[in-house]
C-alpha cells in the first residue's frame, strides 16, 4: 500500500493522468503560454514566509544531508517568483509560462484532497492591467470546457482582495491581523457560523452582513464585460465570499467550483503584484497572476460527467498499447521474424512477439489483448507473410519484400 494520501498509478490510471495533462498543455498553448519546471525541493523558508500559516503547517520538511531545511514543494508559485526574479531580464514581458509539478502537502486525505497532487499552474507575469486578469480566467475557463464541462457544470467565483483590504482599513484592523482575518474569511463556507463569529469577533457582523448583501467593483464588472465578449461570460460570477487562502495575493482573486457543490475547489488562483519584489530583496518588482488546478477534483468530475467521461474513454480507446504483433508460427522463423519486427520499429511502429514459444492460438490472443490492429503471421507460406486485420478479419498473403509498403499502406 502506498502512504496514506499517496497514490499508485497503474498503466490505465496513467494513461488517465496523461490524458488531463495533454489536455491541459493543449489549451495552455493555444495562449501562448510555454512549460518550463523548476526543483521539487527548496529552501523551507521560501515556503514559510511566502506561501502564508495554513500552508506552512503542511509542509513536507526535514533537514538534507547537508544541514539545510528543505522542503518538498507544496505549489509552484513561489519558485515561480523566485526564478522570474533571477531571469527576467532574459524574457520579453509579459510572460506567459506553465508548468504541472506533482506538489505534496500534509492535509488530511479526503475527497478531492490527498497529500500528493499534480497541478497545472498558468502564470502571466509583467502585465498589471485586469485585461490580463480577464484574460488568465478565460483560460481557466477553455480548460474546463476542453475537457466537456459547460457553465451548467462549472462556475468561476471573482473576487477582489483590494476590495477586503479596503474593509480592513475602514474598520480599523492593524495590519499584522489581516491575514488571520482573510484567512477566517477564506474557511467561512466550510465551517459553521459560530466558529466564524467567534473567529471573527467584532468583525463578524460587518462581514456576514457583506456576504449576504454582496459587493462589487468597476474592475471586477470590466473582468465580466471581457468575458462576456469571448462568450464565456455565464461560467463568471462575482462572489467577494472568495478571498483564497494563500498570504501573497493582492488583487483579483478567484476559484471554479462545480455549480452542484459536490466538491472541493476545482482551481484557484489571482494577483500576487509585491511577491517577485519581496523574493528579489526590492530589486525586480514585477506585477504577476495565475492559478493552479489540480487533477484530483477534475479526475473525479471526469469520471462523473457524462460527456467527459465518454471523451476520455473515446481517447483512450484509440491508443492501445500496440499496433502489431508478429506471430511467430515456426521456431526456425524467429530470426526472419525479429529482423522485421526491428525494421516495423525503426519506422514507428509499436510491436511486440512472443518471447518464449507459444501457440498460435494464444498469440492470436496475445495480440487481441494488447489491442493490436494487425498481425503478421510467418509461418508455411514464407517468404510470404500473412498480414491478418483483426478488426476486420480479413488476411493477405504478401511477399516479404513487400510487407513494411504493404503495412504503411495498411495503418493510417
Ligand atoms: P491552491 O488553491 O492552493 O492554489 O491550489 C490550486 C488547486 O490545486 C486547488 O483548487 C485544487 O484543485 C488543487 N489542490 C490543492 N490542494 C490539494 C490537495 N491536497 N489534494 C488535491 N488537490 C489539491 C495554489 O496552489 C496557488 N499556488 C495557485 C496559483 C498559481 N496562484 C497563482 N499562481
Amino acid at each position: 500500500m502506498p502512504l496514506p494520501g499517496f497514490r499508485d498509478f497503474l498503466p490505465a490510471d496513467w494513461a488517465e493522468r496523461n490524458y488531463i495533462f495533454a489536455k491541459w498543455r493543449e489549451v495552455a498553448r493555444r495562449y501562448g503560454f510555454v512549460e518550463f519546471d523548476g526543483p521539487p525541493l527548496e529552501e523551507l523558508e521560501l515556503y514559510q514566509k511566502k506561501s502564508g500559516e495554513e500552508i506552512a503547517q503542511q509542509l513536507y520538511e526535514f533537514v538534507d544531508k547537508g544541514g539545510r531545511h528543505v522542503a518538498l514543494r507544496p505549489e509552484m508559485t513561489p519558485t515561480l517568483a523566485r526564478m522570474v526574479a533571477a531571469h527576467h531580464r532574459d524574457f520579453r514581458k509579459p510572460l506567459r509560462w506553465f508548468s504541472i509539478p506533482q506538489v505534496f502537502r500534509y492535509e488530511r486525505p479526503q475527497r478531492g484532497r490527498l497529500r500528493e497532487h499534480f497541478q497545472l499552474n498558468c502564470d502571466l507575469i509583467g502585465e498589471a492591467s485586469p485585461e490580463a486578469d480577464a484574460e488568465l480566467i478565460a483560460l481557466a475557463i477553455d480548460i474546463l470546457r476542453a475537457f466537456g464541462f459547460t457553465a451548467q457544470d462549472v462556475v468561476v467565483r471573482i473576487s477582489d482582495r483590494e476590495f477586503w483590504t479596503e474593509f480592513l482599513k475602514s474598520e480599523r484592523v492593524p495590519e499584522e491581523r489581516w491575514p488571520d482575518v482573510l484567512q477566517a474569511i477564506d474557511k467561512s463556507e466550510r465551517e459553521p457560523r459560530e466558529k466564524i463569529v467567534e473567529t471573527l469577533g467584532p468583525l463578524a457582523r460587518p462581514v456576514l452582513e457583506i456576504f449576504e448583501k454582496g459587493g462589487e467593483s468597476t474592475k471586477l464588472r470590466g473582468i465580466l464585460e471581457n468575458l462576456r465578449a469571448r462568450g464565456v461570460g455565464d461560467f463568471a460570477k462575482i462572489d467577494v465570499r472568495i478571498v483564497r487562502g494563500l498570504a501573497y495575493y493582492t488583487g483579483t482573486v478567484f476559484e471554479l467550483f462545480d455549480r452542484g457543490g459536490k466538491f472541493r475547489a476545482i482551481a484557484g488562483g489571482g494577483r500576487y503584484d509585491q511577491l517577485v519584489a519581496q523574493l528579489s530583496d526590492g530589486a525586480t518588482s514585477l506585477p504577476a497572476l495565475g492559478f493552479a488546478i489540480g487533477d484530483v477534483v477534475l479526475g473525479e468530475m471526469i469520471r462523473r460527467h457524462e460527456v467527459a467521461r465518454s471523451e476520455l474513454e473515446r481517447a483512450l480507446a484509440q491508443d492501445p498499447a500496440i499496433d502489431i504483433y508478429a506471430v511467430i508460427a515456426k521456431p526456425e522463423r524467429r530470426a526472419d521474424a525479429l529482423a522485421i519486427v526491428q525494421q516495423l520499429r525503426d519506422r514507428g511502429w509499436r510491436i511486440e512477439y512472443p518471447l518464449g514459444s507459444m501457440n498460435i492460438p494464444k498469440q492470436f490472443h496475445a495480440a487481441e489483448a494488447r489491442g493490436a490492429r494487425l498481425a503478421i503471421l510467418l509461418g508455411d507460406e514464407w517468404p510470404q507473410v500473412a498480414v491478418k486485420d483483426l478488426a476486420a478479419g480479413r488476411q493477405q498473403l504478401v511477399a516479404r519484400e513487400q510487407l513494411i509498403e504493404y503495412i504503411t499502406a495498411a495503418l493510417p
